[in-house]
């Protein structure tokens, strides 16, 4: 079994301090496997929002988690024309990770980060063909028991939360990388930006989409919300790869909580949904 918590999204510049001291403290607990960062560390790219967010990864480090990190649109500078032109994630690569496209595998998982972040479509992301050939290279060599897990900062499907529940914008090159995720046999794709949450089947928004589980994050600890939906993160228990349960961690105005809880079996060659406790939708704690 692996135990992921999957934060997104934190938005160093424009974020809650006590929500960052509250990660902290709770994935202390927790011990999770794996921490996974889909992306958005800062607001807008300054060097002193890139510092504080090495430092909050640096500090989650020497408190022995294992980080995978990929890059967010919002890491890419906004004004700064031609640094976003030039040398678009030079920022990242120096405060947070040099590697844009991070691995990590253990027993039980194989986890590749894709940057899906670029200068020109500032809001929308893309894969480009290097990326997708990388997926299936890297998932091809993985031992068949092993859960297949893509993160992404954009979601490679478009999927029902836009504002008003409308669909939202599905990757660049969507076509090919939902191919080869299908492919590649991928389980669960991972992605914010939207600062909502949201699982279903990729089957659902796609007709050949394979068996992945797409799970979506919310922001963890930005200000800024969507449709009144609190900071939140997601906690994943993955029993091989037919068993997944995800159950989201909501802010609480002093500190994170367990909320919603289900779980995802893959039976008949799709995932069925089974509730472990409903909790009623928490609003967002000012
Ligand atoms: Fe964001």
């Amino acid at each position: 079994m692996a135990r992921i918590a999957h934060l997104s999204d934190i938005h160093f510049g424009a974020n809650d301090p006590a929500m960052v001291a509250g990660t902290e403290a709770w994935l202390a607990e927790a011990r999770p496997d794996l921490v996974i960062v889909s992306g958005d560390l800062t607001q807008r790219a300054r060097v002193a929002q890139f510092r504080a967010a090495s430092a909050w990864l640096a500090r989650l480090r020497d408190a022995g988690h294992r980080l995978l990190v990929v890059p967010g649109n919002h890491d890419i500078p906004l004004y700064d024309v031609a640094r976003r032109f030039l040398s678009p994630l030079k920022r990242y690569r120096r405060y947070i990770d040099d590697q844009l496209c991070p691995w990590f595998e253990d027993d039980d998982v194989a986890v590749l980060g894709l940057n899906t972040a670029r200068s020109l479509t500032f809001k929308d992301g893309r894969l480009n063909s290097d990326q997708i050939a990388m997926l299936r290279d890297r998932f091809a060599r993985v031992p068949a028991h092993k859960t297949r897990i893509l993160v992404t900062h954009h979601p490679l499907f478009a999927m029902p939360i836009g504002k008003g529940n409308e669909l939202s914008e599905a990757v660049g090159s969507h076509d090919a990388a939902v191919e080869a995720v299908c492919e590649a046999g991928v389980r669960i794709a991972l992605a914010g930006h939207f600062h909502r949450t949201y699982a279903e089947s990729a089957r659902k928004m796609v007709e050949k989409a394979g068996g992945a589980l797409v799970i979506q994050a919310g922001t963890t600890t930005s200000t800024r919300l969507r449709n009144d939906e609190p900071q939140s993160f997601n906690w994943i228990h993955t029993t091989g790869s037919d068993d997944i349960e995800l159950q989201v961690v909501v802010w609480n105005g002093t500190g994170f909580e367990r909320g919603n809880h289900v779980r995802y079996c893959f039976t008949d060659q799709d995932w069925v949904r089974h509730e472990l406790n409903q909790v009623p939708k928490p609003r967002a704690v000012a």
